[in-house]
């Protein structure tokens, strides 16, 4: 009787459905811009205590940057939103943007615990200084459906539409020049950093009303 049904086989394609759109870009001939954010977050360090947000060690700045910052600093917003606007489409309107800035120094042994920026369209972060490479200081995102499919089985992982097992976190080793975006509600965080000298990023919450 089995014998009967040998025959049948499956025809299927598979879909990923409801991509979570991120952006890594670098920023081309903006080292002047890059040299100017250095020069002013290193001014800004020596005067002003930093405050404590998702940051563990390191100078993190107020979210007013955009008053201090110059120029340059104006001109990264404008691009992160420019950027932004690039991937998002809204009802027919367009809305205001504005964008809060701040600035994160971290020396070796820093990270980021896991966190999220409620209120937020777009997360953004551009990157002045990345210490030495492979030494830490990965930027984190998080799979957002987490724990959902390790329910049942821990370390189980669904094949994905390319054929390999999904990660549960995407991680990014950014370069000086880098600009990174995603949706702010998306966890991330930053590695412990364990090679020499500071690294300094660069944070920008993307309003939309
Ligand atoms: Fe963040």
């Amino acid at each position: 009787m089995a014998d009967d049904f040998a025959a049948i086989r499956v025809r299927a394609e598979q879909h990923g459905l409801f991509e979570t759109t991120i952006l890594h870009g670098h920023l081309a001939d903006a080292e002047p811009m890059t040299a100017a954010l250095e020069t002013v977050i290193r001014e800004r360090q020596a005067s002003e205590a930093g405050i404590s947000r998702s940051n563990v060690g390191g100078w993190h700045s107020k979210t007013d940057m955009l008053d201090w910052g110059g120029a340059a600093a104006a001109k990264l917003a404008d691009i992160a939103v420019k950027m932004a606007k690039r991937m998002s489409r809204f009802d027919g309107r367009e809305p205001e943007w504005s964008v809060r800035m701040w600035a994160n120094v971290s020396p070796p042994g820093a990270l980021n615990m896991s966190h999220a920026h409620p209120g937020v369209l777009w997360a953004a972060v551009y990157y002045v200084a990345t210490g030495e490479p492979g030494q830490g200081g990965e930027l984190y995102l998080e799979d957002p459906r987490f724990p959902l499919p390790q329910m049942t089985w821990p370390g189980f992982r669904a094949i994905g539409a390319d054929g390999a097992p999904q990660d549960t976190e995407h991680r990014i080793a950014p370069k000086r020049g880098d600009l990174v975006l995603f949706p702010a509600w998306m966890r991330h965080g930053v590695r412990p950093y364990l090679g020499g000298g500071e690294r300094i990023s660069i944070a920008m919450n993307l309003y939309v009303k």
